[in-house]
């Protein structure tokens, strides 16, 4: 089976050709990158790594050797889906040069086939410097977690009209600006409803509505890997707790010596 590809990701947009959603979840490593990728059309190797895997209080301090590190995993560890890597904060806001050069190295030492990054109006020509060189962006608007300083936390967004508007606008801009699809974060239902009505890309929500074409999530939190998490995380499994009993029942049979049996133990052949 061919990888999808960005303009086939483009043209899923609901009263297209198909009014299936996109599916899309994020991957870090190699191996769950194997194992989602039958099921997804995207694997996003989102910079909530820095939180996930690297245990740090938000995205801020994600770097690009760690995005470029885990997406050549995940390009590795899969064949069928679209892999987005995001861009990390500091690496990309700056000017549409440094966005070039940061996506550019990206692209290259992963093989993935495009970049996210987060902002609207005021990323919109970045975009387009990006995508007239080569480099497809996927946008990310709403609740943008690199932001989480000036928006004062994770609340969800578009509560007041000019917010709404703002984020309405932002919407609009990326999609002019030239991104592919559009990433909608933790906003109130209808501004994710209203973008996916009026823009001719995708739109992809993560607590955004079930009216969007396609969802998002961050893997481990759908997994139960994590006792707290957003109220848009719907859980889907308990893995928390599988693992720490699996690893408890490892430890008292290690102290018991029951673990390892004579089936895991070499013996010379008689
Ligand atoms: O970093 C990430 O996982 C993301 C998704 C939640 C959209 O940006
Ligand atoms: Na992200």
């Amino acid at each position: 089976m061919k990888r999808l590809t960005v303009p086939a990701i483009k043209r899923r947009k609901f009263g297209g050709k198909t009014d299936e959603p996109l599916v899309m979840l994020t991957a870090y490593t190699a191996r769950q990158a194997q194992l989602l990728d039958p099921h997804c059309d995207l694997l996003l190797v989102g910079d909530s790594l820095g939180q996930v895997i690297y245990g740090l209080p938000s995205t801020l301090a994600v770097t690009l050797d760690m995005m470029c590190a885990h997406g050549a995993a995940v390009v590795r560890g899969s064949f069928h889906a679209l892999v987005v890597i995001d861009m990390p904060f500091g690496s990309y806001e700056a000017s549409p040069e440094q966005a070039f050069t940061s996506a550019s190295r990206v692209l290259a030492e992963t093989g993935a086939a495009a970049v996210k990054l987060e902002g609207g109006e005021a990323m919109a020509e970045t975009i387009r410097f990006l995508t007239e060189r080569g480099i497809p962006v996927m946008a990310h608007v709403g609740l943008t977690p690199q932001a989480v300083n000036a928006l004062g936390g994770y609340a969800a967004r578009g509560k007041s009209q000019e917010e709404h508007a703002k984020i309405v606008a932002d919407g609009r801009a990326v999609s002019d600006a030239g991104a592919f699809a559009v990433v909608i974060e933790g906003v109130l239902e209808p501004i994710a409803v209203a973008l996916t009505q009026t823009l001719d890309i995708p739109t992809i929500g993560i607590g955004a509505s079930a009216k969007c074409d396609g969802q998002v999530l961050v893997t481990e939190d759908m997994l139960g890997m994590f006792e707290r998490t957003a109220r848009f995380v719907k859980r889907y499994d308990d893995l928390a707790t599988r693992i720490s009993e699996a690893v408890a029942t490892y430890a008292d049979e290690v102290r018991s010596r029951s673990f390892p049996t004579a089936d895991q133990t070499y013996r010379a052949k008689t």
